[in-house]
């Protein structure tokens, strides 16, 4: 795999709806740093198997893999709450991981070369798929509040859901992303935790980027 050198490599890792997605995004553009959500991707492969049940086998994930492109993972479909709670099912496959790992190197270690470096978030991003990052973040915030933005955004996007039934999804998820056997969600020792429960996003990327710039300018 070709590694690009000097690079800026931020890897973070969170529940959830904690805000990750947003501040990844303000911090990328800051950095010029080139962003890949990673849970989209399996997202992309939930969103697979509900579509295609009859044809969805590991060969036909490895190929739509192989021809997968960024903008494929800006499909509005893969927002859903069912999407989600399915993509949270087949993240536990040991053969799934495997095939969305080296989709997730190549823009880590070489992101294109306009870019300064990569951002990725996830669940396993500091310690399994960017081990070497510079700089690591764990962002939470507790469940409410994590369900009261999650349940804006649906509103946003216009979807029939309601606040109780966003809460147990929640809950479920962090049940099955905390527990599970491989790859599960975990905060690293070398990374910060950063608690989004009280802070607006401008406050996030303030802390965030003060950590950054401490650490790159040393
Ligand atoms: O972040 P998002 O909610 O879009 O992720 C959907 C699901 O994909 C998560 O609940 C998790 O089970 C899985 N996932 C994962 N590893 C990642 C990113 C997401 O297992 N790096």
């Amino acid at each position: 795999m070709i590694k690009r050198k000097n690079i800026l490599k931020i890897a973070i890792d969170s529940p959830a709806a904690a805000g990750a997605g947003t501040l990844a995004r303000s911090i990328s553009k800051h950095y010029n740093l080139f962003y890949l959500d990673t849970g989209k991707i399996y997202r992309f492969i939930a969103y697979l198997k509900i579509k295609y049940p009859k044809k969805f086998n590991y060969k036909f994930v490895k190929e739509k893999i192989k021809s997968l492109k960024i903008p494929d993972l800006l499909n509005k479909s893969l927002l859903t709450e069912e999407v989600g709670n399915e993509a949270s099912v087949i993240a536990k496959i040991k053969k799934i991981r495997i095939m969305v790992h080296s989709f997730q190197l190549k823009f880590a270690y070489n992101p294109p070369k306009n870019y300064n470096g990569s951002c990725l978030d996830g669940r396993d991003i500091t310690y399994n798929i960017v081990p070497d990052a510079d700089i690591k973040l764990f962002i939470t915030a507790n469940v409410k509040t994590r369900a009261l933005r999650r349940f804006k955004e649906y509103k946003d996007l216009g979807k029939k859901i309601t606040f109780d039934e966003v809460v147990k999804s929640i809950k479920k998820r962090d049940k099955s992303d905390y527990n599970r056997k491989i790859s599960p969600l975990k905060k690293t020792k070398d990374s910060l935790l950063i608690n989004t429960t009280n802070l607006n996003k401008r406050a996030c990327f303030l802390k965030i980027k003060k950590i950054i710039d401490r650490k790159t300018k040393t």
